[in-house]
């Protein structure tokens, strides 16, 4: 069946504010869609009216080929798991799992095979007579993903299910989310705020601000050409550099001045912002054609496997630069603060782009 989600000019108001604004989004059948924003951006307004929490003020929602607006959430074929996992503490594992299943009456065989085969995939067969109170938080998060699994809906709705976990488990359970995505090939729309983790799982992604589409497109998309300056400062470090555009080349207020490529439209004397990532600029190693400007290193910060950088090319503008360490056999900074430096990026890694970050 096929189970894609289309929003259709989706508002929702409350009161006087405006939580989402004439939104159109079309998630593809088992794709992996992410909504990503900074918090209060509408993010899980639209998910609750995916799920049929809330009705939207105007415009219509579709889930596959029927229009599911008004419906209520048991009459679609949608599952959501929130952030609080909000488990039965009075069942066990298996208990809370075959809740939905027993609920509907399903026979006692099915129930065994079907909570057995999700609890397998989740990785919490030796834990199925636990009570939930004595599981780490991971686990208590896999217990909700197949408590809603199991029902096998055509679409999953996550509203930042693995923010209440710590870092490494965090970056774990991304992994294991995405393999259990593969697996059942379900639909699933999950919402974050943190772009390592839309970048890292989605298929596609829709970055909303302030309740409106800001864009959607794969994370390369996202990641290596964002709409304006607001998707780039959100996705990554965006080195936003604001000035003039005059003659084929940016100048900052500062003096500075290089080449940018042009864009149609572009008028002389226009005010335009420049961004390039942080690990596309090189402090050394230049290619022939790259664009070359000189900076005084303001500050270095080790990473591990990477150094951080930031020099300073204009007054009050500052370059985040990223170098692997992987010539470097220890801790040894190349650059330290005050030294001059130059600085290089291939033309076509600068990025013109309409907005404040
Ligand atoms: N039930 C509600 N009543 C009033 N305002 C709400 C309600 N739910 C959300 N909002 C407002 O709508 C905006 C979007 O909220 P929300 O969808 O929760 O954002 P996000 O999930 O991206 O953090 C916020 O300004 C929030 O205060
Ligand atoms: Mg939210």
């Amino acid at each position: 069946m096929m189970s894609g989600v289309h929003l259709d000019g989706v508002s929702k108001t409350f009161g006087s504010r405006t939580a989402v604004r004439r939104l159109d989004l079309t998630v593809g059948d088992g794709e992996f869609f992410s909504l990503l924003g900074p918090s209060g951006c509408g993010k899980t307004s639209t998910l609750r009216m995916i799920a049929g929490f809330d009705a939207p003020t105007s415009g219509r929602i579709r889930i596959g080929a029927n229009d599911v607006t008004f419906l209520p959430p048991h009459r679609r074929d949608v599952n959501t798991v929130f952030q609080s996992y909000a488990l039965f503490e009075h069942l066990d594992v298996f208990g809370n799992v075959a809740f939905g299943l027993k609920r509907r009456g399903a026979p006692r065989k099915e129930i065994i095979q079907r909570v057995g085969r999700m609890l397998e995939l989740v990785g919490l067969l030796g834990e199925a007579r636990a009570r939930p109170h004595t599981l780490s938080g991971g686990q208590k998060q896999r217990v909700a993903l197949a408590r809603a699994l199991v029902n096998r809906p055509s679409v999953l709705l996550l509203d930042e299910p693995l923010s209440a976990l710590d870092l490494q488990l965090r970056q774990r359970m991304r992994l294991e989310l995405k393999e259990i995505q593969r697996e059942v090939g379900c639909t699933f729309v999950f919402v974050t705020h943190d772009q390592d983790e839309a970048l890292a799982l989605s298929d596609r992604l829709a970055v909303l601000r302030a309740g409106t589409l800001a864009q959607t497109g794969t994370p390369e998309d996202i990641y290596e050409r964002p709409a304006d300056a607001f998707v780039a400062g959100f996705i990554g470090v965006s080195n936003v550099m604001a000035g003039r555009y005059a003659g084929g080349r940016l100048t900052l207020p500062g003096g500075l001045s290089f080449p940018v490529p042009g864009r149609p439209g572009l008028g002389e004397g226009a005010r335009v912002s420049a961004s390039v990532r942080p690990e596309k600029i090189r402090l050394g190693d230049f290619e022939p054609g790259m664009v070359r400007v000189r900076g005084t290193v303001r500050e270095s910060v080790y990473g591990g496997a990477s150094t951080t950088y930031l020099v300073e090319v204009a007054p009050g503008v500052e370059l985040s630069v990223l170098e692997q360490n992987a010539d470097r056999s220890r801790r040894e900074k190349r650059w330290s603060g005050g030294e001059s430096v130059e600085l290089g990026w291939r033309p076509e890694h600068c990025l013109l782009l309409d907005g404040d970050a």
